[in-house]
């Protein structure tokens, strides 16, 4: 299948390049920038992307392209797409020069076309663009000619036709760009030359196929059913390919939304009728090991641990009732297992509780169908295996769920109104028509106590913080400026409604500095 490579320089979008470049139907893989030539000519790329990076080309320890790769590309005609720090990188190892720019540029910027070229096909004269780098290009090496500039930096695009090297010095996969698009679209058609392969159609039936083929027709799976997105569709695929023969154990941690535990036992056990569906109410022992816990990363350890603990039991004892359970099946999905350099170690820690690490001698054998796909592509086949559109759409909650919404120790009454402010919240956000347009909204227990006034009556309760963020993959976010008349809505209704709560405030801060959890 035709594929493009990025190539990963520490550049926080990278996963939005690839996506841009499925979204067009081209199949795109990240790789690390310093990945071998054998490991590249066994991919046989149809072009390359260098991406953007938070270094200056001039860092000593800065990423570097090995020589053996450009040779490799230039020689076999792979065009190739710097793109911020990629850009810059191109020009300072073909021995042009990079300087650092005293007018620093970030943000929106007016892109001047100077000579129109076949990657800035279809832009206008003058097109917004998003820059985020205080390095520019000073002089270039023999062979590329400039194409395009902004009001302050005079080589913001370039071209080298006969090694068939582009590069723009802003992002072209961020909506900001508003043609990036179609930059995205010409190199990759016009100038690559792909064809359109990567396609979902058919996706699933050869996942079944494969899954059938490697598990055979005896062998057992069992799932760790969260009822999110990715395990649900998971679930649902592997159902289709093994049918009974797939175990999901749902656990119950006690620290789930409201009635989140009766959904998801209907949804499944119900409506999709999985025989083996296995609900373990571990509320109690979850709530025990977490009671007058205070510190958030011992919270999120705790959960994680009792969680392997409660699973491994239950797998222990479907064992002995089949002794042909020979797989693990994760929903883990593409950014999961692809950390590129910018989200490596806040993911890892983000993910851990996910990964189960299950004991080696019970020596299952890991399957991941969804392994090679981006969340809106599992949504979309989600769709087509039938999940309701609600499920699909529903917000991400963290693996430790509501116990890192309560800021210090939990317990049963905390979470009680916790969950009936958020639910209220949830309703509101809603009936607004929002929802959707929203990546989270939740609502989050602080133990602080204020004097408020109830009818005749003092009260002394405390505060529930509305953290309402507009997001396009969690690394960075925007507090969403919600209409006061519905902020206003929902603070009436949750002090009205909800016992123990006589404040309500909302959380302006983005991320970052601010992370979009409390805890
Ligand atoms: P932060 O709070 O780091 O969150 O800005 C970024 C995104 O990750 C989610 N999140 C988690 N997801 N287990 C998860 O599965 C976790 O421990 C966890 N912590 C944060 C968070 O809801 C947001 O979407």
């Amino acid at each position: 299948m035709d594929t493009i490579i990025v190539l990963d320089f520490g550049g926080q979008y990278c996963h939005l390049i690839a996506r841009r470049f499925r979204d067009l139907s081209v199949y795109s893989e990240i790789l690390p920038f310093n990945i071998d030539l054998g490991s590249i000519q066994k991919k046989q790329p149809r072009a390359i992307v260098l991406s953007g990076g938070p270094s200056s080309v001039y860092d000593i320890n800065s990423p570097k392209l090995s020589q053996e790769l450009f040779d490799y590309f230039i020689k076999n005609k792979i065009p190739i797409l710097g793109i911020c720090y990629g850009f810059h990188l191109i020009i300072h190892q073909l021995g042009g020069k990079i300087e650092f720019s005293e007018k620093k540029e970030y943000g929106k910027a007016n892109l001047l076309t100077i000579e129109p070229d076949i990657i800035l096909d279809s832009l206008d004269k003058d097109e917004q663009v998003w820059m985020s780098h205080g390095d520019q290009v000073k002089s270039m090496p023999a062979g590329f000619k400039v194409l395009a500039k902004t009001d302050t930096c005079p080589i913001a695009s370039y071209v080298n036709e006969d090694d068939m090297i582009y590069g723009v010095q802003f992002h072209p996969e961020v909506a900001n760009t508003l043609k990036g698009k179609k930059i995205l679209e010409n190199f990759a058609f016009k100038i690559a030359n792909c064809k359109k392969e990567w396609k979902l159609e058919g996706w699933i039936e050869r996942t079944i196929e494969n899954i059938k083929n490697d598990v055979g027709f005896d062998n057992r799976i069992i799932l760790g059913l969260s009822g999110g997105v990715d395990s649900s569709v998971t679930a649902i695929l592997l159902h289709k390919a093994i049918g009974d023969r797939l175990h999901c154990i749902f656990v119950n941690n006690g620290v789930l939304r409201k009635n989140e535990e009766i959904e998801v036992q209907e949804m499944f056990n119900d409506k999709l009728n999985l025989k083996n569906f296995h609900y373990i109410d571990a509320e109690d022992l979850f709530l025990k090991k977490l009671k007058d816990v205070k510190d958030p990363e011992e919270k999120r350890r705790i959960i994680g641990h009792t969680f392997i603990e409660v699973f491994e039991k239950k797998t222990i004892e479907l064992e002995k009732s089949y002794n042909n359970i020979k797989y693990l099946a994760q929903g883990t999905i593409y950014p999961d297992r692809v950390e590129t350099s910018a989200t490596s170690t806040s993911s890892a820690k983000i993910k851990s509780h996910h990964n189960l690490t299950l004991p080696d001698d019970m020596k299952l054998e890991i399957i991941e169908p969804l392994k090679d796909l981006y969340k809106d592509e599992v949504r979309k086949i989600g769709i087509q295996l039938g999940l309701s559109k609600e499920l699909l759409r529903r917000h991400p909650f963290p693996g430790p769920g509501l116990a890192v919404r309560i800021i210090g120790s939990v317990d049963r009454e905390k979470l009680k109104i916790l969950r009936d402010a958020d639910e209220i919240l949830i309703e509101e956000i809603k009936k607004a028509g929002i929802y959707n347009d929203l990546w989270q909204a939740f609502c989050v227990f602080l133990p602080l106590k204020t004097v408020g006034i109830m009818g005749d009556y003092r009260t002394y309760e405390y505060i529930c913080a509305i953290r309402v963020v507009e997001s396009l993959d969690a690394m960075t976010a925007n507090f969403a400026k919600l209409d006061m008349n519905l902020l206003e809505k929902i603070s009436t209704r949750v002090i009205n409604e909800v016992k123990g709560i006589n404040r309500v405030v909302y959380d302006i801060s983005n991320k970052p500095p601010s992370t979009i959890e409390y805890e």
